[in-house]
């Protein structure tokens, strides 16, 4: 039987943690935590996202704000906009969405954001320190994949696991979280990607299949042994003039035949975004609680 990995329900309950747990300092008499989303242009996807992430921090009593920039902004001035919030003391991290417009060198942006209010955990001083096993903020997708495997008690010791897709943000640190010491993780773990031959032969004797690749319906009931854990990463927009919006969301796995095969499964939507989005959450607490304590 398929159970579902349900990150609606289990990122309502983490964030309802969280809220509780602003409630209890704002009552000692702290400030709310503060977070600042940046977004450069206007890039539909992005837009959405980046209204997601204001609507979850209202849910939770943080304090938000918005950096809405020009898409035509040049990169000079974008890093003095960072340097503004690097510099902000009333403001306790900070994310620039991704991606930025073709002219601005994403790699300089990430360098500029002071690793300390970098609650995306892109940051290489922040991906250092995770793959060094060192506490870091971690970056939201895989946060909340491990935070899911977790809560849902899947056993992950000894196990082999398979990430489809080497993106820095996602299943790069997937693969490097999976394979670190506690649980989850104490995996063996192999990270396959578009030039990896035979794929089918690893994600065959893989215990828990990740998929982040972007392809919709890329993984088939035939690539996964019977009762594997699959995890979906991918969350497509594929055009569909049948729909209101123009376009429904394609997860990585084809649900429908690989859900008869697995024991465990997310689904898209519904599973991982949730999560992704409760753990920026999750980070900016971090850096807030690094500031404050309960006892003072
Ligand atoms: N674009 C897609 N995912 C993300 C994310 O997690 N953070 C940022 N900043 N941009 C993104």
């Amino acid at each position: 039987m398929t159970n579902i990995l349900d990150g609606v329900k289990l990122s309502k309950q983490i964030k309802q943690e969280i809220k509780e747990e602003v409630a209890q300092y704002v009552e000692k008499g702290h400030r709310p935590p503060h977070l600042s989303a940046v977004l450069v242009g206007e890039n539909g996807a992005s837009v959405t996202y980046v209204d997601n992430k204001i609507k979850d921090c209202h849910a939770v009593g943080f304090k938000s704000s918005l950096v809405k920039l020009e898409g035509t902004i040049t990169e000079e001035e974008l890093l003095q906009e960072i340097k503004k919030l690097n510099e902000d003391e009333t403001l306790d991290g900070f994310i620039v969405q991704l991606p930025l417009p073709d002219h601005i060198d994403q790699e300089k942006i990430i360098m500029a954001i002071k690793p300390n209010k970098d609650v995306d955990g892109f940051h290489p001083e922040n991906f250092g320190k995770m793959a060094l096993e060192m506490e870091s903020f971690l970056p939201a997708t895989p946060f909340g994949i491990m935070v899911m495997l977790e809560r849902y008690q899947i056993p992950t010791q000894g196990k082999n696991v398979v990430v489809i897709g080497r993106s820095r943000i996602v299943g790069r640190p997937m693969s490097i979280l999976m394979s670190r010491k506690g649980n989850p993780g104490d995996s063996t773990v192999i990270l396959t990607h578009s030039r990896t031959k035979n794929l089918e032969e690893y994600t065959r004797k893989a215990d828990i299949v990740i998929t982040a690749l972007g392809v919709p319906h890329f993984l088939k009931a035939d690539m996964i042994k019977e009762g594997a854990v699959v995890v979906d990463v991918g969350i497509t927009r594929v055009e569909d003039p049948s729909k209101e919006r123009g376009f429904y969301l394609a997860g990585d796995v084809d649900y429908p035949e690989v859900s008869q095969k697995a024991s465990w499964i997310t689904p898209v939507p519904g599973g991982v975004g949730p999560m992704t989005r409760a753990m920026l959450l999750k980070n900016t607490m971090l850096a807030y609680t690094r500031k404050f304590s309960l006892d003072s």
